[in-house]
């Protein structure tokens, strides 16, 4: 199997995070509840996995960090905090993950909110000044993904902020984690929403929320949180205030042992070899004449290592299908997850096929679907 598809999950996750696991399988787990010793053994591997992403992402203050099962509801629980009323504005950019845009469209329905779209520029890429042209009096939150899971374009996030000025910056960095080298993110964006199980190399079931002091927060659900149990009140500080019932402690020792794991290797080899993938890839698909990447045009050094193209006279599923069948490569087709960013490439509704490569994947698989695709393209032209 040559695996392209890490854009949806990681695969495989570094032998260090399977065995970190199984090692927590195999205690009680129950942080921050019982006082025996596998309790606080549980409640130091969940703070490793606090302590490992603040390393390796930049947040200052580890408690403002709350987990959650993944991305999606960590932005959730990120726009829940701002108790948004009628007339309030948000700013996105048109490629946007469903993870954010349905929770916008919901706030344009539910609470009155209106929603504005930066559209990426002729070169595939949004651009910070035009996030500055969009702001309004009544703007109160600008929601950006940092990497297009389509395209692979990174936005500009810390420009971005520049020109947002005192308007709170929600970075969407589900593809973008664990890739780019992230170390300084705590100093530009206002709410960090990640997930565990892509870039971090982490299980599923993991992700979180950091968030800046000063920023309102408001929990999507109360409940048990080890702390405070006299209370009939939910705990308002973090991150218990936004951490309610037991957490994904297994799912955590592996998250921190995946982090560890880029921590180890230095975030910016991990980009350099992605880098690498993807200038062997994009530059294989020369010999693919029929080949039409979705923002060819987007340097590398602006794009993680996704490319998402068509083939002339094949639909994206039939591509896909027959790239795994007769090749053994694992790609997405399709809108992936993210209609606004096709229909904003203009590959709405028929998608495309994505190819993600990952920490593990090599140079020779790159050539290798490049060739697939070359003896593809050639049986329908
Ligand atoms: C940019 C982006 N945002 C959000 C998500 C949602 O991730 P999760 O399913 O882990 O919540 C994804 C993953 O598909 C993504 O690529």
């Amino acid at each position: 199997m040559i695996y392209l598809d890490n854009g949806a999950t990681s695969f495989p996750k570094p032998p260090g995070v399977l065995e970190a696991v199984l090692a927590a399988l195999s205690q009680p787990a129950s942080p921050g509840r019982s006082g025996h010793r596998p309790a606080h053994e549980a409640a130091k591997t969940v703070y490793r996995a606090r302590r490992n992403l603040g390393a390796l992402l930049g947040f200052p203050n580890l408690e403002r960090v709350a987990f959650t099962p993944n991305v999606t509801v960590a932005i959730n629980l990120a726009l829940n905090g701002f108790r948004f009323r009628a007339g309030d504005r948000i700013i996105s950019s048109a490629l946007e993950h469903n993870s954010v845009a349905r929770p916008l469209k919901l706030l344009t329905e539910t609470a009155g909110v209106i929603w504005d779209l930066v559209y990426p520029r002729e070169d595939g890429l949004v651009h910070a000044a035009d996030f500055g042209k969009a702001i309004r009096p009544e703007t109160r939150l600008a929601a950006v993904c940092h990497a297009s899971n389509v395209t692979g374009a990174i936005a500009p996030a810390r420009e971005i902020k520049e020109a947002l000025g005192d308007i709170p910056l929600l970075l969407d960095v589900a593809q973008s984690a664990g890739s780019l080298s992230l170390g300084d993110l705590g100093s530009y964006a206002d709410l960090v929403a990640f997930t565990g199980h892509k870039g971090l190399l982490g299980p599923t079931g993991t992700g979180g929320l950091w968030i800046r002091e000063g920023l309102p927060t408001r929990p999507l659900a109360v409940g048990g949180s080890g702390s405070r149990s006299e209370s009939l009140e939910h705990p308002d500080f973090l991150p218990d205030a936004l951490e309610a019932g037991t957490l994904n402690v297994h799912g955590l020792a592996g998250l921190a042992a995946g982090v560890d794991f880029i921590l180890e290797k230095g975030a910016a080899a991990v980009r350099a070899g992605e880098m690498e993938l993807l200038a062997t890839f994009l530059d294989a698909l020369g010999a693919v004449p029929t080949a039409t990447v979705l923002g060819r045009a987007i340097p590398i050094a602006k794009r993680v290592a996704t490319v998402s193209l068509n083939l002339r006279g094949w639909s994206s599923s039939d591509l896909a299908a027959r790239l795994e069948k007769d090749y053994g490569i694992m790609t997405r087709a399709g809108l992936h997850c993210a209609p606004l960013a096709h229909r904003a490439m203009g590959t709405f509704p028929g998608g495309a096929v994505r190819f993600s490569f990952g920490a593990f994947n090599s140079p020779g698989e790159a050539l290798e679907a490049a060739r697939a695709l070359a003896a593809l393209g050639k049986e329908k032209n």
